[in-house]
């Protein structure tokens, strides 16, 4: 097998051709122990990916998946010589297969219900059956993205799990399960199975504009399309992209807590704030922000461009501007009674979602305490998205609003506030939203040594035209919009554009509002520029070219600016991706009307 394989110790200790050996206790000293063996390179290098892909939280990541089946093809690629007398099935071979493969098509050996149930366990064999066949998976186990989670499914069928996580639902993923079959499942238990088809854990899901370009349907990612977007300084709610990890929770108002706990410096605090909807609505001054959300992969389909990424394809819509309502973070952390003191071991606040996964693990992330109770921060518990009530896809009943900081930190379903002098232990801030080096590729890369992405850097995008667009050289002129924004509440100052592919550029004019920009009209205070701006130049066509490159670029109130290409910052996440925008638009000449 390949994990005895990359473990010689533990190939010692087991026999190698049995699928039922005693994996978990021989495997603990086997990794511990890979740090003081002779062959240290290739050994730590497995013994890093292993114990990787045993801490990734939730399978419901594209990219942890997308990491262990990159690790699970490279081992298979350097390991294809013997895989088929390693990977005979055991079963096949089994006395508890009392039922015979004459009826089948297959070759394989019909299972029952019963039999597959027995084996739920690395010592009996992991099987898992899927749409009528019966896979033996227990040396996947160790090598499957979403850690032991893959266990809830032993013994039984993989549709419910994969209803909920559909990363799965790809070639890749339906090609590996497909090493592991080692028979099919009884026709009268495949009956049964349909019969209890699971129910669709999206299927109370709302319901979406049909404008939206979904990026993955469950969970639900959508993004509008570039021109929506600059046509309102505030983006309506129903065009408002939407970046959804998990089923949409349906929470009753009525019944509806939020609890608040502040930790201690030794955890011994105990005890905890709980408010009602009403409490939040009605005990705490009620603040308006306006503040731009953008998820951290807006544009990584620049990035995947340039070079490949693991991640959903985003294009320059996973943004939106919105005005947010609700109770200021800060008052409710002082009613829950964080005092000043606290700012002594206190370093985080953590929030969780209300939004599960079939463990009943939640969304989580945390953002620095100073960012949380700071009276400027302006961080809310907001029940309200631009006059209305929180949509379901945005978070009903309450969303923690946290301005000028990436997207997945402004936790949605917002179920518990924890003040720590830890981060949130959650997948998405210990393994997911981190930026590393362009050398960092899947073999080497380690998120404990990135921190999480809070407050994002400069921004812009050209909305209209689009890439590919015609324009008329009888139009003479042409109008060029789009957005900018930067993070931590740093002012877009300027934005630059040029229709040449960078060799000259005009300053583009920057609009807050929808109203004409009047001169002395009111900045916000330096540091709390929450909001985008929106751009807009007019230029005349050139006479001289019948194609434009259209560029972009903005610089904030510190003078970061843009980068000008995409390699240079290309993470094999696809995350941060924010270089010069380019969009191609051709000049169709004059057609000549006799
Ligand atoms: N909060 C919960 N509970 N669950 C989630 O899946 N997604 C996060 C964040 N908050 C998420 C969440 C991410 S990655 C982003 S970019 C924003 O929500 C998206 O917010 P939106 O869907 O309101 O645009």
């Amino acid at each position: 097998m390949l994990l005895l394989r990359r473990c010689p110790r533990l190939a010692r200790l087991c026999s190698i051709n049995s699928h039922r050996h005693p994996v978990t206790p021989a495997l603990a000293p086997c990794t511990a122990s890979f740090s003081s063996d002779s062959d240290r390179g290739s050994e730590f290098r497995w013994s890093r990916r292993w114990t990787h892909a045993v801490a990734g939280l939730l399978a419901g990541t594209g990219a942890v998946l997308a990491y262990a089946l990159h690790q699970h093809k490279a081992e298979k690629a350097d390991a294809i010589t013997g895989q088929t007398v390693d990977k005979l099935p055991s079963s096949s071979t089994s006395s508890s297969s009392t039922s015979s493969s004459s009826s089948s098509s297959s070759s394989l050996p019909i299972f029952s219900q019963d039999e597959v149930s027995r084996h739920r366990t690395l010592q009996d064999g992991v099987w898992v059956t899927f749409k009528g066949g019966v896979y033996d998976i227990t040396e996947f186990v160790a090598m499957h993205p979403g850690g032991d989670k893959i266990m809830l499914a032993a013994g039984g069928a993989v549709e419910p799990f994969w209803a909920l996580y559909a990363v799965h639902n790809q070639d890749h993923v339906l090609e590996i399960l497909s090493e592991y079959k080692v028979g099919e499942l009884r026709a009268e238990d495949q009956k049964k199975q349909q019969s209890l088809n699971p129910s669709d854990p999206f299927s109370s899901d709302p319901e979406r504009h049909p404008v939206l370009r979904i990026n993955n349907l469950k969970p639900f990612n959508a993004e509008p399309p570039p021109e929506i977007l600059s046509e309102s300084y505030i983006t309506p709610n129903v065009f408002f992209f939407k970046r959804n990890h998990l089923p949409v929770p349906r929470i009753d108002p009525e019944s509806y807590k939020l609890t608040v706990e502040i930790q201690g410096p030794n955890r011994e605090r105990g005890g905890a704030l709980s408010l009602s909807l009403d409490d939040l609505k009605n005990k705490f001054p009620k603040h308006t922000v306006t503040a731009t959300i953008q998820c951290a992969g807006n544009r990584r389909s620049d990035m995947h461009k340039a070079k490949q990424v693991k991640g959903l394809n985003w294009g320059i819509g996973a943004i939106g501007n919105g005005t947010w309502s609700g109770a200021k973070l800060r008052d409710v952390l002082l009613a829950a009674g964080y005092s000043p003191d606290d700012a002594n071991w206190a370093r985080h606040v953590q929030f969780e979602g209300l939004d599960q996964d079939v463990a009943g693990t939640t969304y989580g992330a945390s953002i620095p305490l100073r960012k949380a109770i700071s009276e400027d921060g302006d961080c809310l518990l907001a029940y309200e998205m631009n006059g209305e009530e929180l949509p379901l896809d945005h978070g009903f009943p309450i969303r923690v609003i946290v301005p000028g900081t990436v997207g997945a930190r402004n936790v949605k379903w917002l179920g518990k506030i924890i003040v720590s002098d830890v981060e949130s232990s959650s997948h998405w801030q210990q393994n997911d939203y981190k930026g590393f080096s362009p050398s960092t590729d899947w073999d080497t890369v380690d998120y404990k040594t990135a921190p999480a992405i809070q407050e994002l850097p400069i921004q812009s995008a050209i909305t209209v035209p689009a890439d590919g667009a015609i324009v008329d050289r009888s139009d003479e002129e042409v109008t060029l919009k789009g957005y900018a924004w930067s993070g931590g509440g740093r002012e877009v100052v300027r934005v630059d554009v040029s229709i040449d592919g960078g060799k000259t550029w005009k300053i583009a004019q920057l609009k807050s509002s929808d109203k004409e920009q009047t001169a002395g009209a009111t900045a916000p205070p330096p540091g709390q520029a929450w909001a985008w701006k929106l751009w807009e130049l007019t230029v005349p066509l050139p006479a001289d070219t019948e194609e434009m490159e259209v560029v972009c670029k903005a610089v904030d109130s510190s003078y970061n600016m843009q980068p000008d290409s995409i390699l240079p910052i290309w993470n094999l996440r696809g995350v941060l991706s924010n270089a010069w925008h380019r969009v191609k638009v051709k000049i169709q000449e004059e057609q000549d009307d006799q």
